[in-house]
């Protein structure tokens, strides 16, 4: 099976964690915005990080993805990736972008990433001062993990990149 590693990342988390997987399995790797022709892969796995539940890039993957061809999607996220009411989260936001017939033939994974508030864009930070503010003032029963995660790590830098969670990627592959 040929395969390839495809990432979508804005601040290198991401990129990271594919590298390193490139690294550990000999598969080559490359940005989204380098895809060209896919058609001489049978398995891409494409990591992204976690945008108000968007994945990265994972849209021009899905569009160069050859018929057939197994897909593997890599989450990585800030919020707390063992705690499975996050992961259904992504997961349900995943299929509201993938096309069931792709689906069909998708594993999903998910990493947790990190975020640097000094190092995001003016559109990032707008954004996330505003879901912050919405965050904090919703009634403490009504938070999710997720938005708690988000609210513990307003404003700071954080980092939870543990490259050990490749492990279950390289399991899959
Ligand atoms: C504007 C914005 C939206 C985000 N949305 C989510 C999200 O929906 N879920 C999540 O788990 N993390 C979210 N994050 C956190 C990123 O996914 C996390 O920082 C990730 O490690 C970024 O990957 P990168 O460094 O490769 O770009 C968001 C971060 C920003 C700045």
């Amino acid at each position: 099976m040929k395969k390839i590693i495809i990432y979508g990342s804005q601040y290198g988390t991401t990129k990271r964690y594919a590298e390193k997987l490139s690294e550990l399995t000999g598969i080559s790797v490359m940005s989204y915005e380098k895809i060209k022709d896919l058609s001489a892969y049978d398995e891409i796995i494409h990591f992204g990080g976690l945008y108000a539940g968007g994945v990265k890039g994972l849209k021009n993957t899905i569009k160069a993805l050859p018929q057939n061809a197994q897909l593997i999607i890599v989450t990585v996220g800030l919020s707390d990736v063992t705690n499975t009411n996050n992961t259904d989260h992504i997961k349900k936001s995943i299929h509201q972008q993938v096309p069931q017939p792709i689906l069909d033939r998708t594993k999903i994974l998910h990493l947790r990433g990190g975020i640097d508030y000094s190092k995001l864009n003016f559109m990032h930070k707008t954004m996330m001062s505003l879901v912050y503010k919405k965050a904090k003032n919703t009634p403490e029963e009504e938070k999710t993990a997720e938005v708690r995660d988000m609210i513990e790590t307003y404003n700071q830098k954080v980092d939870f990149t543990d490259f050990d969670s490749l492990q279950q990627v390289i399991e899959v592959i």
